[in-house]
Parts: C-alpha cells; sequence; structure tokens
C-alpha cells in the first residue's frame, strides 16, 4: 500500500481538492483507493457520502479525533485490499496528530495557495519537517502543488525560489478554476467528470497522480521541462525517544 499524506498547515489550501482529485484518478483506473480524514469538518468524507454509488468504489476511513465514547480505531479501518490511501490532514495540525499522520505516509503532497501569507507559512512549515531535530528518520517523498494560479499570476517566485533552495519539485501549477467546485458540489472527481469540461485540469493535475504512483519515475514540470526527482528526502518524523 502506498500512503500519500495531503498536508499544508492552511485552511483553504486546496487539501480536500487535492484528496478528492487524487481519490478520483484512482477510483478511475479501478485501483482500490481509500481516503482517510484526519479533519473534523469531514469535507472528503461528505464528499464520499456525495458519491453515486454506480462509480468505482472509494473507501472511507475516519480518523478524525471523536467526540464523547465513540470509537476511532473502528471507524479508522482501512481495507485490507487497499493499495493507495489518502489521507486528507485538518488544518494547523501539530502535535502527536501530526507524528500519527507522518508516520502512516510515503509520500506527502503540499498544496499552497497563491498569497504571500500562505507561501511564507509554508515554508516555514517545510522548514520545521525538515528539521524536526532529534527523531527518527524516514524517508519520505515531499512534493509540492501551487494552487489557485490566476492567470494574471502565473508563477509563485517566492515559493519556487525555496523549493529550488532545498531540491525539492514544484510538483504541477493548479489554476484557479469553477471545475473544482462543481466537482465537490457533484460528489464527483476530476478524473470522473465529463472530459470536455475538465480536460485542462486534469492535464494539470497528472504529474501530481504520476509523482504519487511512481516514486521511481521522472518528472514533467509545470514549466514542460523534465526535471531529475531528487534523491528521497530524508524527513525527519516521530518522536525522540530519548
Ligand atoms: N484550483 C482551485 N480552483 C478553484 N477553487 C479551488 C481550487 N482548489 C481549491 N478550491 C476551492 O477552495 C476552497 C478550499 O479548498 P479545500 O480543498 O477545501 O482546502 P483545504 O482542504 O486545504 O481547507 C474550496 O471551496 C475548494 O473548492
Ligand atoms: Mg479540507
Amino acid at each position: 500500500m502506498n500512503t500519500t499524506l495531503v498536508l499544508n498547515p492552511k485552511g483553504g489550501s486546496g487539501k480536500t481538492t487535492v484528496t478528492t482529485s487524487l481519490a478520483s484518478y484512482f477510483a478511475a483506473r479501478a485501483v482500490p483507493v481509500t481516503v482517510m480524514d484526519y479533519d473534523p469538518q469531514g469535507s472528503s468524507l461528505n464528499w464520499l457520502r456525495l458519491r453515486d454509488s454506480s462509480r468505482n468504489r472509494i473507501y472511507a476511513a475516519n480518523a478524525a479525533p471523536q467526540r464523547g465514547n465513540r470509537l476511532r480505531g473502528i471507524e479508522m479501518h482501512v481495507p485490507a485490499d487497499t493499495r493507495q490511501l489518502i489521507i486528507d490532514a485538518p488544518a494547523g495540525t501539530s502535535g502527536l496528530l501530526l507524528q500519527e499522520m507522518l508516520a502512516r505516509a510515503d509520500c506527502i503532497v503540499v498544496p499552497v495557495a497563491p498569497s504571500a501569507m500562505d507561501i511564507h507559512a509554508t515554508a516555514n512549515f517545510i522548514r520545521d519537517l525538515l528539521v524536526g531535530g532529534r527523531i527518527r528518520m524516514r524517508n519520505i517523498r515531499l512534493g509540492v502543488v501551487a494552487n489557485k494560479v490566476r492567470n494574471s499570476m502565473p508563477t509563485y517566485e517566492p515559493l519556487e525560489r525555496f523549493l529550488k533552495s532545498l531540491n525539492m519539485p514544484l510538483l504541477s501549477r493548479l489554476r484557479d478554476s469553477d471545475v473544482y467546485l462543481k466537482a465537490v458540489e457533484s460528489g464527483v472527481g476530476l478524473f470522473e467528470m465529463d472530459e470536455a469540461i475538465s480536460a485542462a485540469e486534469r492535464e494539470q493535475f497528472l504529474p501530481i497522480s504520476q509523482w504519487v504512483e511512481n516514486p521511481q519515475s521522472q518528472l514533467i514540470a509545470a514549466d514542460r521541462k523534465i526535471v531529475q526527482l531528487p534523491t528521497r528526502l530524508r524527513l525527519l518524523a516521530g518522536v525522540a525517544s530519548n
């Protein structure tokens, strides 16, 4: 099973949008896929509830902290045949819950919205993840997605400079588009929508899907140049044992 954590401390950056789009990519290819929602708002699970039962199944796992005496352990069960597990993180995660999500992850996708404040907060967050201290070492790939890109501001120079300094890939630029809103409202994913209205968005999303499903593959970057994937990042995760 390959586990992808969709993570950003800021709300509204596109975590749920990336989660549901990625899930629809695998579902459309009949790959057994589970979405695990850590967010108490449950947006991914709501989307799954809206989903037409005639479509390929996407399993749901609820990992949000529970109120009262509901048992989290049972609700967060992941079916054994799952090949792709996608974790939708809540905003502002830290502490034990963040450690728990990181401990599950093989790769992390970080969507970033275009405001200077979002870019700054995300850069700090990624830096903290990378220099997290005397902790258990794991190799987790980390890739960033520029989300809600406007035609008037096609590049994110401060973000791209930051990523370059860490040799970290910008997986894609997803433009600001109503197609994502339509998908969420109707309970279908990007890769299950009418191709005529979603072709441009699919094309932009594809490098993310391919990066997730094929750890060794070369990446076609958003600027269309072939870039070599960096050697696996040594992401520091877990809790210090001493
Ligand atoms: N590329 C995009 N174009 C247009 N709207 C988007 C895009 N990405 C996300 N949105 C919208 O922005 C809002 C926040 O996105 P969401 O994925 O829920 O963020 P998060 O899960 O990080 O809080 C939602 O209404 C979503 O439909
Ligand atoms: Mg969300």
